[in-house]
């Protein structure tokens, strides 16, 4: 796939990719996790690496095969990819959020395998940081930011407020109750929602949609730089 892109239109450009779950600990035996297969954001890191960026992929756990040729980052944690992105805020040119981040972690990991007790428990979460948010608050003018957004209700709306709340250039919608469309699969149906408007895409492989992904980031890239 490399030999048959003979122009290198990223060449020079440096692209972080966050992808897969992250895992939250409640005890030694047990955590807290999504079902992202982190085939989405592998095949973002592989298109902008095929495109000619120099790439770092901060992978959650996943079952995939690591790309060569780019830098790996394992984290399990929410808190991890954080320090590991935010570690990067100052070298990167464009910044992808395919990770399904949780949301929350348990407020106290127990040291020792919980037991079972009463027929009726409780967990008690806090929420993670925000990493999309924090590095969109962040960001420089000549960065460009993509996040991803989840949806089962409302997509166009709702990704709108996270484009223009996380301050950033382009969100990937994802309708999660369309068919081929989502998590384990490798196609998706997505809806690209950027400051200047609105593409519904038709479903296509999470390969072809990399480059799709990669070209419209570029063009943000290349506007904001003049
Ligand atoms: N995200 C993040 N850090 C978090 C939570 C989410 O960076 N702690 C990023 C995701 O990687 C994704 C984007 O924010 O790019 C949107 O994630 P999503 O779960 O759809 O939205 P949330 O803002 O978490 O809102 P909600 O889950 O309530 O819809
Ligand atoms: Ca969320």
């Amino acid at each position: 796939e490399c030999l048959l892109i003979k122009d290198k239109p990223l060449a020079g450009i440096k692209v972080v990719v966050t992808a897969g779950p992250t895992q939250e600990d409640i005890d030694p035996v047990r955590f807290i996790t999504n079902h992202s297969s982190g085939k989405m954001g592998y095949a973002l890191a592989r298109a902008a690496r095929n495109l000619g960026a120099e790439v770092t992929l901060i992978t959650g756990p996943t079952s995939l095969r690591k790309p060569v040729f780019m830098t790996i980052i394992e984290v399990r944690t929410a808190d991890e990819m954080f320090q590991e992105v935010s570690g990067l805020k100052d070298q990167y040119d464009i910044l992808i959020k395919s990770a399904a981040v949780s949301d929350y972690r348990a407020s106290f990991v127990n040291p020792h395998k919980l037991k079972k007790q009463s027929q009726q428990t409780t967990l008690d979460l806090v929420m993670n940081k925000d990493i999309l948010l924090a590095m969109g608050k962040e960001k420089k003018d000549s960065q460009v930011i993509c996040g991803f957004a989840m949806e089962t209700e409302n997509l166009e709306e709702n990704a709108t407020k996270k484009l223009l709340g996380k301050n950033a250039d382009l969100i990937v919608a994802n309708q999660l109750n369309e068919e081929f469309a989502g998590f384990k699969g490798d196609t998706n149906v997505v809806t690209l929602i950027q400051r200047d408007g609105i593409v519904k895409l038709n479903k296509m492989s999470k390969e072809a949609l990399g480059y799709e992904i990669m070209e419209q980031l570029l063009k943000i890239l290349i506007k904001k730089r003049g």
